[in-house]
């Protein structure tokens, strides 16, 4: 038992866990691989905390609380390295972990976790066409709202594709379109994906899913 406090969530791509803790990570380190606490040795304070509590949400997400699929370490662009033919992500924001995790024969999956709040910078210009930001809400609340959440979106779109390119994705190669609750994702990278989104104490949670065409 790993004594954090676990929510879980159910989205279009499978289940999410959510990973809270109390400041004694002890339990939750306890409940990791060996080498994931040796990885977690070597970081900041903060940084740690994020990894142990998102290794521990990944673990549960890929519903391996046994670690019979041994350790998730990171690879050379900070993402996780998932056991052959699984799929994984991980999120962090504030005291909450966030992981999805399941088979990889369905496509990989990613996810993204942020305050369901206005930036505190105007961000729109960055990370969104001009299309884009025409199809923003006008009144300023809504629209920081909803620049949030496609920044969510998209951060789960990059780490759904990143195990098949492998590279950076700049935020305008992807373009969202609203669609009732959820948005079409139109791009010219070799994969179709789809995304999910949910708020959910706060937070907005959003899921994707790319699959190589
Ligand atoms: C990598 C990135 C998405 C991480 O997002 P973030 O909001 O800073 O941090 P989060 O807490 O949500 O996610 C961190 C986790 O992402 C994962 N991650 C990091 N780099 C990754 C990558 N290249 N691919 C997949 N997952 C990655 C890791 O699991 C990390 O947690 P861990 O170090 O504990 O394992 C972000 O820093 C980034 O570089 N974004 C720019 C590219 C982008 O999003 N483009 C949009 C294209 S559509």
């Amino acid at each position: 038992m790993s004594g954090a406090r676990i929510d879980l969530v159910a989205t279009p791509h499978g289940r999410c866990v959510l990973v809270s803790a109390a400041d004694d990570l002890a339990p939750v380190e306890s409940v990791l691989h060996p080498d994931e606490v040796a990885a977690a040795l070597t970081m900041s304070p903060v940084r740690r905390r994020n990894f142990i509590l998102g290794r521990h949400a990944l673990h549960l997400a890929l519903r391996d609380p046994d670690l019979a699929h041994g350790p998730v370490l990171t690879d050379e662009r900070g993402a996780p390295i998932l056991p052959v033919g699984r799929t994984g992500s991980i999120s962090h924001k504030g005291d909450v972990a966030a992981a999805i995790g399941g088979p990889a024969e369905r496509g990989f999956l990613g996810i993204d976790i942020e305050r369901a709040a206005a930036p505190r910078l105007d961000i729109a210009p960055r990370i969104l066409t001009e299309r884009e930001r025409r199809s923003l809400p006008a009144n300023a609340e809504e629209r920081g709202r909803a620049v949030t959440l496609r920044f969510a979106v998209k951060e789960a779109i990059y780490k759904a594709v990143h195990p098949v390119l492998r590279r950076y994705v700049g935020f305008t190669e992807v373009e969202l379109d609203a669609a009732g609750d959820t948005f079409t994702v139109s791009s010219a990278l070799p994969l179709v994906i789809d995304v999910a989104w949910t708020e959910h104490q706060g937070l907005w949670l959003a899921t994707a899913r790319a699959i190589p065409r």
